[in-house]
């Protein structure tokens, strides 16, 4: 049975190389269960996962709590709109509150940056960041460098640019992380304003100009104008962005070479990227969405698995 060192995964930043690789790896074999008529072995069967949902989600709701249950752990889901943290319970109390009742494992989506460390000072089951605030969104990244992987067969060496609202992104900075780990090249593309101060820093290389990263690219995530994260006015117009930065059909058309474009969703289809490239040939969106839930069952099962699977 393969293993990891980590005990919780709060991000990419500070887990090891191999660590990524054999969650990956792990991935790939949850993905052949996702292919079979039944869809669901017993690797979890009698854990209890609590998921603790303090902002809004689709996807990784939805995939954990598949993850989960593809995996026979019995889950728990807890939404903070329709709890006592609108009475003013403070998180610490809410998590030791839940943890007495002997749940196995957290995760957690909270829009403060570090929370999800923080509950690891609370309890002392496994932690998985399902997004916090700016921070980190390591599943995410996981699931976008999985299909990566699927789709070119290696990650190392590959050219990969990541477009958009950079600065409020939690996904691109797990996926920066995680693809320089992994060995490949990786280029941001932002209005200056959307890009932090000394990025560069963290071994990533930046342009301003879209079509320069196109022609660079292997493939392109593409994030879209976090609104709910930024005052207002960061963006001169949203027909300004997308001229200047929407991956759109025609400018893609203009390139010689076909990339692949990926993008985490939610979509905000006509701003950052055309309903034609989101829903034609070169995306790997969905891909995405359906190696989502393989990574986090790969992730789960490495922090909690003791049966094995086949
Ligand atoms: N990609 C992502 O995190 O989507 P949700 O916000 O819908 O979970």
């Amino acid at each position: 049975m393969k293993r990891i060192e980590a005990k919780h995964l709060l991000g990419l930043e500070n887990i090891s190389t191999q660590d990524i690789e054999t969650i990956i790896d792990v991935g790939f074999t949850f993905r052949e269960v996702l292919e079979r008529p039944v869809k669901k072995v017993p690797a979890l069967n009698g854990k209890n996962i609590v998921n603790l949902f303090f902002e809004n989600s689709t996807r990784t709701k939805i995939s954990f709590e598949l993850a989960e249950k593809r995996l026979s752990a019995d889950v728990t889901n807890f939404s903070a709109s329709s709890s006592s943290v609108k009475k003013g319970e403070s998180l610490r109390d809410t998590i030791q509150n839940i943890h007495v009742m002997k749940m196995d494992c957290v995760v957690m989506r909270h829009p403060i940056p570090g929370s999800c460390l923080q509950l690891s000072n609370y309890v002392d089951v496994p932690i998985v960041n399902a997004g916090d605030g700016t921070h980190e969104h390591p599943t995410q990244a996981l699931l976008d460098m999985m299909s990566i992987k699927e789709k070119f067969g290696k990650i190392k060496g590959l050219n990969i640019g990541i477009v958009g609202d950079i600065l409020h992104s939690r996904v691109a900075l797990s996926n920066i992380f995680g693809l320089i780990k992994l060995g490949a090249n990786v280029k941001l593309c932002a209005p200056p304003h959307l890009l932090q101060r000394h990025i560069e820093d963290y071994g990533v290389s930046i342009t301003y100009d879209v079509d320069e990263l196109i022609d660079w690219a292997d493939a392109v995530n593409v994030l879209r104008i976090q609104r709910e994260r930024m005052g207002v006015g960061l963006i001169p117009s949203i027909r300004e962005y997308r001229k200047f930065f929407g991956i759109t059909s025609e400018r893609l058309s203009r390139h010689k070479k076909e990339i692949v474009i990926m993008h985490p969703g939610p979509i905000n289809r006509g701003v950052e990227i055309d309903s034609q490239v989101a829903d034609g040939d070169q995306a790997i969106i969905l891909d995405q969405v359906l190696n989502g839930v393989a990574v986090r069952m790969s992730v789960l099962y490495l922090l909690l698995g003791s049966n094995d699977f086949d």
